[in-house]
């Protein structure tokens, strides 16, 4: 058994402690909005932060990260009403929106780390990919949510 606190509920997970993340806030939690897109780290679709830090679900195995406070999309606020998710819908950010969990979960770490990110920023900062190129987007509404 692994415990946890996923959006501030604690979480007790009956999983072989080499499941990934991913699949047990999906599987298990069915916290369905982080996705899973290569499985192999390099999309980030399915970007959470465990203590705060953005990290890609899928290469986290549940049994390393026992104690932790892992934050998804749907804890990010209860309403939508978190600045990235009201400068996403400003800047119609989404297209298919697959990976737009992820992205906004990479971009409440950014801002973290550097509230007034540059251009640079946005762009070094969020590695994440979008198959339906909104990456114009992104990075307006990264920059609007910082004011
Ligand atoms: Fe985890 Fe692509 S599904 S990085």
């Amino acid at each position: 058994m692994t415990r946890f606190t996923v959006n501030n509920n604690p979480v007790e997970y009956q999983l072989p402690p080499d499941t990934p993340l991913l699949w047990a806030l999906r599987d298990a939690s069915n916290l369905t909005g982080t996705k899973y897109g290569c499985g192999i780290g390099i999309c980030g679709a399915c970007t959470v932060h465990i203590d705060g830090v953005a990290q890609r679900s899928c290469q986290v195995r549940i049994g390393d990260i026992e104690g932790t406070f892992i934050t998804t999309i749907e804890g990010l606020s209860d309403d939508r009403s978190h600045p990235l998710q009201q400068a996403w819908i400003a800047e119609n950010v989404p297209q298919c929106g697959y990976c737009q969990p992820g992205m906004i979960m990479a971009a409440a770490s950014l801002l973290k780390e550097t509230p007034n990110p540059s251009d640079a920023d946005v762009k070094n900062g969020i590695t994440n990919l979008c198959r339906c190129g909104t990456y114009p987007r992104i990075k307006k509404a990264v920059l609007r949510a910082a004011k």
